[in-house]
């Protein structure tokens, strides 16, 4: 009998993604933030249930879209605080062997040389199980604090992430594996005929080379990029390894499968190589009644003006000015004009409801909470009834790549251990997981099939 597609599962541990759910009793995020050790042991619960990977997304800046101010934010907590987490992946790396890290940093405000570098040096630390997904950013607030005052122009923050992806790479294959020597006898530490300066010179950066370090265990780090738009598509398909997609429905998952199958083959690429890990949100318990029950701690106590912060942050637009009645087209054309997503919160509403309807003010925000806390893409279940959902995903979606499974999973241990010791192991009985790393390095354990 052919064996079936494995899937390939991921945690997202971004600290925003629990926000709205810290007030609960039994969240991590308010007793032991920030707290090391608290890393340590998600990384081992990860490697237990035997995760590909770890991933922590970013955003840079505390959204100060909302009134124009920050205060909402600052006082409920919305994308704040965050930390650059290249340290902390350290930590977890000594902890276990095998699963991997996903770090984001963005190409509109990073130079290559130093990312490169960075990247270069935790692939090392982790001995190959750095992932690095690449984002423009789409928030005011990042670009504030890197030189701007509005976002630069979508297709231009694309060109430029070619760019710098183009040169890391060129960096990462400036110094040869078999380089360093280190020959005692005749003193020679490296040969100069495998040193090579790369001589960039691009619209937006001129670079050197070489890198000034020995070549880590994957060479260099896995790549991923999230864009969902047909242009943040195309550049998935000129350098990614993997893809993130935004879990928004089988149909239009599907659609984006097909799409990136297509830029993939223009780029003269194998689709059958490259995977997507979508963006899934799924609450686990032994009885589906226990499952609901935590599914509706989600939007419990959740304030408002949370709410409008987040949304206001990750579209560009100032919510608190919305009329109490408006057409999703109308405000959509006015985000898309700031230069935020196409395809991002209110461009879905759109695309499910219809881009004419009128919506009041109360009814989007209701959309919103239930967006902002993830509670709308929320399936909530037993053992068996999530491994049915992930099963008839995987297949829609052509059954390359698998799960990165986000929010309250990562807020509360008994939630995430839910997943690890009842889903995986449900998974594994249908076939649809391994039951051990196959390889050694993350690029090898996301190429098993
Ligand atoms: C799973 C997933 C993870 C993402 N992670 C980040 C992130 O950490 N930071 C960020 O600014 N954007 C993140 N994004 C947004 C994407 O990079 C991208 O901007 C978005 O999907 C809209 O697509 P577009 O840029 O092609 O319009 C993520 C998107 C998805 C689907």
């Amino acid at each position: 009998m052919a064996t079936k597609p494995r899937m390939h599962l991921a945690l997202d541990f971004s600290w925003t993604q629990v926000e709205t759910d810290w007030r609960q009793p039994t969240s991590w995020v308010n007793r032991f933030y920030p707290d090391i050790g608290l890393f340590e042991d998600v990384a081992r619960i990860c490697e237990r249930g035997l995760f590909d990977l770890i991933f922590f997304g970013d955003s840079t800046g505390i959204p100060n879209t909302w009134e124009g101010r920050i205060d909402a934010a600052v006082r409920r907590g919305v994308a704040w605080p965050r930390m650059d987490m290249s340290p902390w992946i350290t930590a977890m790396s000594r902890v276990t062997s095998h699963v991997g890290f996903g770090l984001t940093y963005a190409s509109t405000f990073m130079h290559p040389y130093y990312t490169a570098r960075l990247l270069n040096a935790l692939d090392h630390v982790t001995n190959g199980r750095i992932a690095f997904n690449v984002i423009t950013s789409q928030r005011k607030a990042d670009f504030q604090n890197y030189g701007y005052d509005e976002l630069v122009e979508h297709g231009e923050r694309y060109d430029r992430m070619e760019e710098f992806v183009d040169v890391c790479k060129k960096l990462w294959a400036s110094v040869d594996p078999d380089a360093f020597v280190w020959d005692p006898v005749s003193g020679i530490v490296a040969d100069p005929a495998k040193v090579r300066p790369i001589n960039h010179v691009g619209r937006f950066f001129k670079v050197k080379g070489p890198l000034s370090v020995p070549p880590s265990p994957q060479g260099r780090p896995v790549l991923v990029q999230a864009g969902g738009s047909p242009r943040g598509v195309r550049a998935s398909a000129r350098f990614v390894d993997h893809v993130f997609g935004a879990g928004k429905g089988l149909a239009l998952m599907a659609e984006q499968r097909v799409k990136l199958d297509e830029a993939l083959r223009a780029e003269g690429r194998d689709p059958q190589q490259v995977g997507i890990l979508w963006a899934t949100k799924v609450i686990v318990a032994e009885t589906e009644a226990e499952a609901l029950r935590l599914k509706e701690r989600l939007i419990a106590d959740v304030p408002m003006e949370a709410v409008g912060a987040w949304l206001s942050h990750n579209t560009g637009f100032d919510m608190s000015t919305l009329p109490p009645r408006f057409s999703l087209r109308a405000l959509n054309q006015r985000i898309v004009a700031a230069n935020a997503s196409p395809v991002g919160f209110v461009g879905l509403l759109a695309e499910q409801y219809g881009e004419d309807m009128e919506i009041s003010r109360d009814e989007f925000f209701r959309h919103g909470l239930h967006a902002a806390t993830g509670y709308a893409s929320t399936k909530a279940g037993t053992p068996v009834q999530i491994a049915d959902y992930l099963e008839e995903m995987f297949e829609a979606t052509g059954s390359r790549g698998g799960f990165m499974l986000g929010h309250s999973q990562a807020g509360h241990r008994a939630v995430l251990q839910n997943i690890t010791t009842m889903l995986v192991p449900a998974l594994q009985r249908r076939g649809r997981m391994r039951t051990a790393y196959e390889g050694r390095t993350l690029r090898e354990n996301l190429a098993a099939s």
